[in-house]
């Protein structure tokens, strides 16, 4: 099994990764963190804990930074509501977090591991680059960060800024420069992992408490994307399960090694991830940066994880 640590914002694609990583048997998953994104810090930490509770797993879980290093919080209220996980009914939580911050928590189970551990951030960067700049030691603990963020091409938040980039421009920047081995599955790959309507139908025909809520987030999810995303013809873009998926199989992926730095200061352009794709800057990559996927393959991986699930 994979070793990873999950930093996340739940969030309606953030509940269907943590269903992938816990379901797929895949990974030991050694801890889960929360960042303040999709919502709040307490709503995020709250619906992580719903979340594990829903699917029957306990594994530590920390309290994230409550906003961005340097700026004020900005949340995604319009496309997850009130709760960050608008839509069916969630369990109250059987357990509460650790009483450690993210980072230090974080930092404890690196330090305890004998082999080193995947970071797997579906939410803004705040808590990750906490970690790497309170505790550079332990970054060779790290073997590599597989993280949903960014795009080559697009933005959703300004027209080249994603939203967990835009949310804590400074902290993505400390990231994408520690040295540490990244895969970046941005908008350009996640506007592919689409789900429509049937793949909803099919999540709900399992049959069991994981899928009947998958499916309900999906519904609520779903409905931004077909009034807002005319484009993607009424297929929702199910972002973060990718930064897991391309870690159970990156064959069913296309990617790139490619030189990224992240623009903090740009006029039109802050919270952009400036990808060097046809290297013409001849610079050391430092980023896979994911772009196309087998989107069969990856509602397959969802469904049967899903199914492996209470
Ligand atoms: C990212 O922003 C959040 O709203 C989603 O959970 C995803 O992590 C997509 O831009
Ligand atoms: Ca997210």
């Amino acid at each position: 099994k994979i070793p990873i640590i999950i930093d996340c914002d739940p969030g309606h694609d953030d509940a269907l990764m943590l269903m992938l990583a816990f379901g797929s048997g895949r990974f030991d998953v050694k801890a889960v963190s929360t960042s303040a994104g999709n919502q709040t810090q307490d709503k995020t930490l709250g619906n992580a804990l719903k979340l594990l509770t829903l699917i029957g797993q306990r594994v530590p879980v920390f309290r994230g930074a409550e906003k961005p290093l340097h700026r004020e919080l900005i949340i995604a209220d319009y496309v997850h509501g009130e709760t960050g996980l608008d839509g069916p009914e969630l369990p109250v939580p059987t357990f509460e977090q650790e009483s450690t911050p993210a980072a230090e928590g974080i930092a404890h189970i690196l330090e305890a591991s004998s082999e080193p551990i995947t970071i797997v951030p579906t939410g803004p960067l705040t808590n990750i680059a906490l970690l790497l700049s309170t505790y550079p030691h332990l970054k060779h603990k790290i073997k590599r960060i597989s993280l949903m963020g960014g795009g080559i091409f697009r933005g959703n938040m300004t027209p080249l800024a994603e939203f967990n980039i835009y949310a804590d421009p400074e902290a993505a920047a400390i990231v994408f420069e520690s040295g540490v081995p990244i895969t970046m599955c941005g908008l350009d790959v996640t506007h592919k992992a689409l789900v429509y309507a049937e793949d909803i139908a099919r999540f709900r025909a399992i049959g069991n408490q994981t899928g009947t809520v998958a499916a309900g987030l999906l519904d609520f999810f779903s409905k931004f994307y077909r009034e807002n995303r005319t484009e993607l013809h009424g297929g929702a873009a199910l972002h973060d399960p990718c930064a897991i998926a391309w870690l159970m199989d990156p064959e069913m992926f296309q990617s790139k090694s490619c030189y990224v730095r992240v623009e903090t200061q740009g006029a039109y352009t802050t919270g952009a991830t400036v990808v060097d794709f046809y290297r013409v800057l001849a610079q050391k990559p430092n980023v896979e940066v994911v772009y196309d996927l087998n989107r069969e393959r990856y509602i397959d991986l969802l469904a049967t994880s899903i199914a492996a699930l209470p």
